[in-house]
């Protein structure tokens, strides 16, 4: 290997130096203590095949949170790469400003027949919070031009996560990471999450009891802001942030049911959910729940090029216009009171759009994604393993720190704790050991990505590649259970 000063060097450790040297000086890790490198090296990921990706120093590790949740098909797929250059090679870019392209029309075609219902029409972004921002965008146009200016307040559930730019940043739950941009732009509104493993004590003993409690708190918030200033309400199928909380029986048929009677808009944030992650194309397939709006990302493109958008339905889509195929006489029962009251219908047009929305490779990558999905039904591996997967989890039950496994799919949070009896918490200092100064560092040094995460009580996150089988369950268990033990015996 050459040098950057064109020495030679086998081993290439000056070009390890070299990209090091690079990256303390240049490189902003997102959402990273940059001070936490300055005595060390960054990690740097070089290649990736299939579940298991490899450092600069050739050593592999088993990616259990799919990059972060993204890389559903796993890595190194010569086929989705190659459709991506492909594409690059006969028409890098063009706007879908006034124009559309061919692979952004197969895309949104594909995807609609996939969503749930009448979900028919794909608006593309870059990312999920542009997803989620486009969302919240479109709910308070809607609701102006139908003619119900008042409503643009969104609730979403305490802890979860929606994005960072301004708008997706004032539907997240978080407020650590709100507090040094406030003021939020207005509008957002926290109802409870459904993390269970801590319901309050009068629904403690019962899921059902907690989910409909859980659901009604989502009411009672309409009702004190006043129904008429809500425009919507963003629930991811489950909720990521705090470690996995899937939403208990009967959940979402009772927040669909809250929402239509007070017409506000129900979003499912998929952008983790979607695309094979719960064993589904999109989330609110498994729970049997129909949104008017689902935002995804991630693993629509597994990660080959970047991508994201919304699923809107047609009933929304009304005052926009319907394109030149005559849907006229369509009309959602559901939705049949939004549509009173409103100025002419078909004629509005969206204010919105980013450059690289459904930018031609990343939506050739898509459909090659796709492809794979279905070449090599995902979905059933998913539904097939995902007992296997949550059985050797629960393994780790026996552990004296392991709290809680929860999750569905390949999906999953296990909740560390202190006290297993009494279900008491690590303190902030406590927790900045055990997470930063020890898990993530150890888990990392044992092979394994994951996630060890506080923004909720502390959690370690796993959500690898959707290709994953029983031997890859084990190998995660295996390194939990000794990095674990490790932990607690440092404590
Ligand atoms: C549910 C949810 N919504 C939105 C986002 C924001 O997506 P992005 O990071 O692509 O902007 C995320 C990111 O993890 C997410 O998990």
């Amino acid at each position: 290997m050459s040098t950057p000063h064109g020495t030679s060097d086998p081993s290439g450790e000056a070009a390890q130096r070299h990209l090091q040297a690079a990256a303390h000086r240049h490189l902003w890790l997102h959402f990273t203590r940059m001070s936490s490198y300055a005595e060390s090296d960054m990690p740097v990921i070089v290649r990736g095949s299939g579940q298991y990706v490899y450092d600069d120093r050739g050593k592999r590790y088993l990616d259990g949170l799919s990059g972060l949740f993204v890389s559903q098909i796993g890595h190194g797929r010569r086929e989705v790469a190659e459709a991506g250059a492909r594409q690059a090679s006969e028409l890098a870019y063009f706007p879908l400003w006034s124009y559309a392209h061919p692979r952004a029309v197969e895309l949104a075609e594909r995807l609609a027949a996939l969503a749930p219902g009448d979900l028919n029409r794909a608006f593309f972004t870059t990312s999920g919070s542009e997803a989620v921002e486009s969302a919240w965008k479109l709910a308070k146009q809607y609701f102006k031009t139908i003619g119900q200016p008042s409503r643009y307040k969104v609730l979403s559930r305490d802890i979860a996560y929606h994005g960072t730019s301004m708008g997706a940043l004032a539907i997240t739950g978080l407020p650590g990471i709100k507090e040094p941009f406030e003021p939020m732009a207005p509008g957002g509104v926290r109802v409870p999450n459904t993390n269970f493993y801590r319901a309050p004590g009068f629904v403690a003993d019962d899921l059902e009891s907690f989910g409909r409690w859980a659901a009604d708190e989502i009411e009672r918030a309409i009702e004190r802001e006043g129904p008429e200033s809500v425009a919507a309400v963003f629930l991811e199928p489950v909720q990521n942030s705090g470690g996995c909380f899937p939403p208990p029986p009967g959940y979402f048929a009772r927040v669909r049911e809250i929402c239509d009677r007070h017409g506000v808009l129900l979003v499912s944030d998929e952008v983790i959910c979607a695309f094979g992650r719960l064993g589904y194309y999109f989330g609110s397939q498994r729970y049997g729940y129909q949104p008017d709006i689902i935002t995804f990302a991630k693993g629509v493109t597994s990660g080959y090029s970047p991508l994201g958008g919304m699923m809107v339905s047609d009933a929304l889509m009304e005052p926009f216009g319907s394109g030149r195929e005559d849907i006229s006489g369509f009309e959602s029962p559901r939705r049949a009171g939004h549509a009173q009251g409103g100025g002419p219908s078909g004629t509005a047009t969206f204010l919105h759009g980013v450059t690289f929305a459904g930018h031609p490779v990343s939506a050739a990558v898509a459909l090659a994604n796709l492809d794979v999905f279905e070449k090599e039904d995902l979905l059933a591996n998913v539904r097939g393993n995902e007992g296997a997967f949550r059985a050797t989890l629960e393994k780790l039950t026996d552990l004296p720190i392991v709290g809680d496994v929860r999750g569905d799919g390949y999906f999953y949070g296990i909740e560390l704790v202190k006290d297993k009896a009494t279900k008491e918490t690590f303190s902030d200092e406590e927790s900045e050991w055990l997470l930063r100064g020890f898990l993530s560092p150890a888990l990392f040094e044992a092979g394994l990505i994951c996630r060890a995460d506080d923004r909720g009580d502390p959690v370690i996150q796993l959500a690898p590649p959707l290709t994953c089988t029983q031997e890859h369950f084990t190998e995660i268990e295996q390194i939990l259970r000794a990095v674990l033990t490790e932990a607690w015996s440092q404590l």
